[in-house]
């Protein structure tokens, strides 16, 4: 007879780092995603690092995007020893449509094809309203928002357009109740969350799928680590 698991044996282990799981329990088919590619902004550390991760358990390969190259590259090369699939660590700046561009035609080169964009880059921190200067609350809006319609839209002319894919947009439910010292990052998310549907409306007839996921609060991530406590 099998042995019934616990509750907690059954959740996937938390880990506290951006190391890789030491053990994966599947719920969903182990080639779910197999020899699909996914475009991660943000891949390096955190939640997106962990979306990569899963992804790749589930035979899927991934371009993990962002600022700091020498961070990307360590994370693949993690990412790629836990699950035998390719990574490529590409250096972009949502905020930069070209950087973009240029990221996209290097994975049409070296994948010849992506089916899932997950927009997850982001930038927040904890301020008061009176203190946030006109420049920071443009730099969260800058890159949570901004850089989410760039991305998006980079990938939909070069490659959705003509061959569907999916969309997930990494939100956040800071904006739902108007929680203090969040008025950039709400601000930034609740816009994401529109732009969410307006886009699954009009990219939905090219068979494009947009879809947000807000989390709660994460641990061993930055996010929590700069705004868990309150
Ligand atoms: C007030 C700040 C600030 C702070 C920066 N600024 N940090 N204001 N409090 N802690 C101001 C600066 O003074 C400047 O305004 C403006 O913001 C831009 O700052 P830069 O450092 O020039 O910007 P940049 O180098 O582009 O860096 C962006 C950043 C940075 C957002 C400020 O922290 C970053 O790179 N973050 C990425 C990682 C991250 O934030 N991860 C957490 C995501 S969690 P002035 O006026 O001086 O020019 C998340 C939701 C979590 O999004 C939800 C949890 C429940
Ligand atoms: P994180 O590890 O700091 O992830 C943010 C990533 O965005 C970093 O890898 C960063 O890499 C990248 N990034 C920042 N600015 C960028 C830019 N201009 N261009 C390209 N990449 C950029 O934090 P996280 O906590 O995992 O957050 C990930 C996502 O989850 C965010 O969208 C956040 O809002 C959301 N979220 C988090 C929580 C939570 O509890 N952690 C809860 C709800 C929602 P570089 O520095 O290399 O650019």
């Amino acid at each position: 007879m099998a042995e019934s698991k616990t509750k907690a044996e059954l959740l996937p282990e938390d880990v506290d780092t951006d190391d890789c799981l030491t053990s994966y329990t599947y719920i969903y088919s182990p080639d779910l995603l197999k020899d699909q590619v996914a475009f991660i902004t943000g891949g390096g550390s955190g939640i997106g690092l962990r979306i990569a991760e899963i992804f790749m358990r589930h035979g899927c390969d991934t371009v993990i995007a962002s600022r700091n190259l020498d961070k990307l590259n360590e994370a693949a090369k993690k990412l790629s020893a836990v699950s035998g699939r390719r990574c490529l660590p590409l250096c972009i700046d949502v905020r930069q449509p070209d950087s973009i561009m240029a990221a996209v035609d290097e994975i049409l080169k070296e994948f010849g094809r992506v089916d899932i964009l997950v927009n997850n880059a982001a930038g927040n921190f904890l301020c008061p309203a009176t203190a946030l200067s006109f420049n920071a609350f443009k730099t969260v809006l800058d890159i949570d928002t901004l850089g989410t319609f760039n991305t998006s839209k980079v990938v939909y002319e070069k490659w959705f357009k003509d061959h569907g894919g999916s969309i997930v947009n990494i939100s956040a439910t800071l904006g739902y109740r108007g929680q203090a010292l969040q008025v950039h990052a709400g601000s930034a998310k609740a816009a994401n969350d529109a732009m969410t549907k307006h886009l699954a409306v009009e990219w939905g007839p090219s068979g494009v799928r947009v879809n947000a996921v807000a989390p709660g609060p994460i641990s061993g991530t930055e996010g929590y680590r700069r705004l868990g406590k309150h």
